[in-house]
């Protein structure tokens, strides 16, 4: 693969990490947005980490602008950061729930927002983001978590629209279940039998198929599915 510039949001773990560890591998220099970087620290001298809390919008707003200074012409944006918050909409306080979409949407729209106008001077660039199944259809107790990805999946379709003339490819991925940290913080997680969940690894292979496309065709959005749905409550 040509040696590409990617900007990474969740570098740090479970999907954006396998994205990232096999664009180092494949020659990329990757840009890792996160805000601990010590839960992953690859051996590579074209890894650049940068650590953010792109819940706060304000340095959201400042983050791409500042990469474009040092790192010109990025290739690929991957708008993977994402936490996940299952619970009834009435246990969530107002608070909660603007941190919650700054986080899972807005921050998304804003790093993209600061990316196109750069990619399409470029002529050139592929933005790939992570939805869900839960883009897909709503289901109980995950009122705020579809609401992002419904959104996202909203804003990648117009994104798509609007500026596929100019070279920028627009992509949105749904995983079902995958197997990662996402599910520390939860209190259920994919069964035990390996066909129960994806493997981040698995979605990260589908990135840089995504990438690898040539440039005049346009994967608009991808759906992927454990062979055998079954969650575990804690
Ligand atoms: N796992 C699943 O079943 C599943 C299914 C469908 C879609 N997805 C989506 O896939 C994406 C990645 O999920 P994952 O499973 O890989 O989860 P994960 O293992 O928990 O990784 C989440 C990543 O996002 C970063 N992150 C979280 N909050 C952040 C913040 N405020 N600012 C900056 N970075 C932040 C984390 O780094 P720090 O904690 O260091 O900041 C970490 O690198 C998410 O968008 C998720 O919604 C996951």
């Amino acid at each position: 693969m040509k040696k590409i510039k990617a900007i990474v949001t969740g570098s740090t773990s479970g999907i954006g990490k396998e994205i990232t560890s096999l664009l180092l591998k494949s020659g990329a220099s990757v840009i890792g947005l996160a805000r601990d970087h010590k839960k992953f620290e690859p051996d590579f001298d074209n890894y650049f980490p940068v650590a953010v809390d792109l819940s706060d919008l304000e340095k959201a707003e400042r983050i791409i602008p500042k990469i474009l200074q040092e790192h010109s012409n990025i290739d690929v944006l991957i708008c993977n950061a994402g936490h996940g918050d299952f619970r009834t909409l009435e246990n969530f306080s107002g608070k909660q729930i603007a941190d919650f979409i700054n986080l899972n949407l807005i921050s998304h729209i804003i790093l993209c927002r600061h990316i196109v106008s750069n990619m399409k001077t470029n002529g050139n660039g592929d933005i790939i983001v992570l939805g869900s199944e839960a883009a897909l259809v709503g289901k109980k107790k995950a009122s705020l978590y579809s609401a992002a990805k419904f959104g996202l999946r909203g804003f990648t379709q117009s994104l798509r629209d609007e500026c596929g003339n100019n070279g920028v490819r627009v992509c949105l991925i749904n995983p079902g279940l995958v197997r990662s940290p996402f599910f520390d913080s939860l209190n259920f997680k994919p069964g035990e039998a390996k066909n129960n969940a994806i493997e981040p690894r698995d979605v990260a292979k589908i990135v840089l198929e995504v990438i690898k496309t040539r440039k005049g065709t346009i994967v608009d959005e991808i759906n992927l599915s454990p062979a055998s749905k079954s969650i575990i409550f804690n």
